[in-house]
């Protein structure tokens, strides 16, 4: 099973914290010890927001912004790189091609963001695309995706399971809504949309919680599926 896995700065290195990034890296070996191919986009969280800030009061512009918020990413990158055994990547890919490649090679193919003006949200949904992953998993300060901004409406829902084309239809507005922070950004929902990748948004704040997504199919997130996905054969078996 070829799966990438997205992990936001925010729920990486929380407070730059080690023993979070070795339980990522644990996570991690433990899906390639069972057999998966791992791909890994890392996002700047914390880190990338006060480099911004700095730098907007310094006159820069956005792509400067958005440049220095790819460093930061590549940075949380080498942070996780640092943290895993010598199957992964020595340093982040670039490209969705060189990540491809360490995949191929047999490493964990880590990397961060690619190019101004998105997210590492999309970065993770192309790369998945590029490499036919059979699962994308978001994990993410959020647990999932609600009908409105848990944090301003309380009675949001959360979706147990929802199609690519509702999560764009779910995304769209709160892109619109300065402040509201979707937990998949909307050029990501696109492309899992375009491209009709199975995914899952969840809690990452507990790595075991990615382990048990890929693995099983269990998680209390939510369930981006496509209109022609089947299961994986793997959860199957699992049960
Ligand atoms: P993140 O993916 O961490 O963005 O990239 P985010 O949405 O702010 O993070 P979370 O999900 O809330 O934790 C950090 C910044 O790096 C730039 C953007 O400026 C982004 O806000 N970036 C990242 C790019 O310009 N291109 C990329 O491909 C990736």
């Amino acid at each position: 099973m070829r799966v990438v896995v997205s992990i936001g700065g925010s729920v990486l290195a929380p407070d730059l914290d080690a023993e979070r990034v070795a339980a990522y890296a644990e996570a991690i070996e433990r899906l390639t010890a069972d057999g998966c191919e791992v791909g890994v986009v890392v996002g700047g969280g914390g880190v990338a927001r006060e480099y911004i800030e700095t730098a907007r009061d310094l006159g820069a512009n956005e792509v400067e912004l958005d440049q220095l918020g790819i460093g930061t990413t590549r940075l949380n990158a080498r942070l996780l790189i640092a943290a895993l055994d010598e199957s992964a990547a020595l340093a982040p890919a670039t490209g969705y091609d060189e990540a491809a490649a360490a995949l191929r090679r047999g490493e964990v193919g880590v990397m961060g963001g690619v190019t101004p003006g998105q997210t590492t949200d999309a970065v993770a949904a192309a790369f998945a695309e590029s490499v036919d992953a059979d699962l994308l998993v978001y994990a993410t300060s959020a647990d999932g995706v609600y009908d409105a901004d848990p944090n301003a409406d309380p009675d949001a829902t959360q979706f147990a399971s929802l199609s690519p084309a509702e999560l764009v239809d779910v995304v769209l507005p709160m892109s619109r809504d300065a402040g509201a922070s979707a937990p998949v950004d909307l050029l990501a929902a696109k492309l899992i949309d375009r491209a009709g990748i199975r995914s899952i948004v969840l809690d990452g704040t507990d790595p075991s919680a990615v382990v048990d997504a890929v693995l099983r199919g269990d998680h209390s997130g939510t369930d981006v599926i496509p209109a022609d996905a089947r299961e994986p054969t793997r959860w199957t078996e699992a049960v």
